[in-house]
């Protein structure tokens, strides 16, 4: 039985992830570390909250102490953070807590993975391996052509991407420093059921159902490589148990859209499923986000060759699944747009 301590797995991937790794093995145990932000929902792990092999611990990845009991009282055979601030224009408005949990708080989890190999504790003898969910944005923007390999410097733009860019770095330089065993994925956009609707694919979803203005920024041609949630649950999982201890994987679909073809999909799926009066007219090109990356696109050719990894889901199938998950999940969807989120909305939008 293998033990994963999974920070973030309240979130949107850190959930789906929690969920794919417990469906698919009785043999791992998996400890969810969150301290449930705005983006933390237990109502995401209902389906596996009753599971035996599964605990949750609300805890804060900076909280040295409350990390440390969870290495003292389990044995933790690898560590798979995904706790983040994870939105790009949120971290335009406030960049300070994307540096505090981005940063401090995989430095923290680092230290205690460190310390808890280096005093000799038996059951840490051969080291925690330590994986880090990292971001295509780590390699800035790209032009019309070409794609980021592993080997793309890295050139964050925004304050989301310089913080994952920088927790990036750290995981490194404790594999190249100290030897702790390591990974980083490194994924493009992705999509599918429990995603807090601040993102494009939800966001657009809920205010085409509502008949709001569907908000583009600029000319909405910006690309994004779109990937289906269980694509990346599986890369993270063939990467912790197969990977080259030390290597960055890209993980990316080959899936490239501009946004302004999201946002049609969107209206033509909800137009033909729910409501015949939804229609391309409610588009509204709005201010463009500051600084705004024009195109990401992965070159995944690493992982397939080494791991045999390839996204199982194309993105006509998996579009559908996802709009018909949010449209089958309606309470979970009118709590998470309820409260907070609309006063985010109303402060994030009135002036565009
Ligand atoms: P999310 O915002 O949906 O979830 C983040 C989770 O982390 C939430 O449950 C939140 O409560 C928790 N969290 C935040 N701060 C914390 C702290 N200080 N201590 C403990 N928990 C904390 O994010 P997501 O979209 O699921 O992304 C998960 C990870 O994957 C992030 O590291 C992100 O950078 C990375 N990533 C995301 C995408 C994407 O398309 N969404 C793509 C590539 C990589
Ligand atoms: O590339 C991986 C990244 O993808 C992850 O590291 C981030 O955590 C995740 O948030 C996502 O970042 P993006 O900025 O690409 O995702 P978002 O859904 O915010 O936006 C997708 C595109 O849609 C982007 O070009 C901005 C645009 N957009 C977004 C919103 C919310 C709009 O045009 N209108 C909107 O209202």
């Amino acid at each position: 039985m293998k033990t994963y301590l999974v920070t973030g797995g309240a979130g949107f991937i850190g959930s789906n992830f929690v969920i794919y790794m417990l469906n698919k093995y009785n043999d791992v145990k998996i400890i969810n570390v969150d301290s449930l932000t705005y983006a933390g929902n237990l109502e995401n792990l209902t389906s596996v909250e009753n599971n035996p092999n599964y605990s949750f611990v609300q805890a804060d990845i900076r909280d040295h102490d409350a990390i440390r009991k969870i290495f003292d009282e389990n044995e933790i055979d690898y560590v798979v953070n995904f706790a983040a601030e994870s939105h790009v224009d949120r971290s335009i408005s406030d960049p300070e807590i994307f540096v505090k949990t981005n940063v401090l708080g995989t430095v923290n989890l680092l230290n205690i993975a460190k310390a808890a190999w280096q005093i000799g504790d038996d059951r840490y003898k051969e080291g925690v391996k330590f994986h880090q969910v990292s971001t295509d944005e780590v390699y800035g923007s790209l032009g019309e052509t070409g794609f980021f390999t592993e080997t793309t410097p890295l050139s964050p733009h925004s304050p989301y991407s310089s913080s994952k860019a920088a927790a990036d770095m750290f995981v490194q330089a404790y594999h190249d420093t100290y030897k702790l065993p390591i990974n980083i994925t490194r994924c493009s956009n992705n999509y599918g059921p429990y995603q807090f609707p601040e993102k494009l694919i939800p966001l657009i979803m809920n205010n085409t159902l509502l008949h709001k203005d569907l908000p583009v920024y600029g000319d909405g041609m910006q690309v994004r490589d779109w990937l289906y949630v269980d694509d990346h649950c599986k890369a993270i999982d063939m990467v912790i148990r197969d990977g080259k201890v030390g290597e960055v994987y890209n993980v990316g679909g080959h899936n490239e859209r501009p946004n302004i073809f999201i946002v049609k999909t969107i209206i033509e799926y909800i137009k033909e499923n729910v409501d015949s009066e939804v229609g391309e007219h409610m588009i509204k090109h709005v201010a463009d986000r500051k600084g705004h990356d024009r195109r990401y696109g992965i070159d995944p050719q690493k992982i397939k060759d080494d791991l045999g990894w390839y996204p199982e889901t194309t993105f006509e199938v998996g579009i559908k699944k996802t709009l018909k998950w949010y449209l089958d999940n309606k309470e979970w969807f009118n709590n998470v747009t309820s409260g907070a989120y609309q006063k985010y909305y109303e402060k994030m939008y009135k002036d565009k």
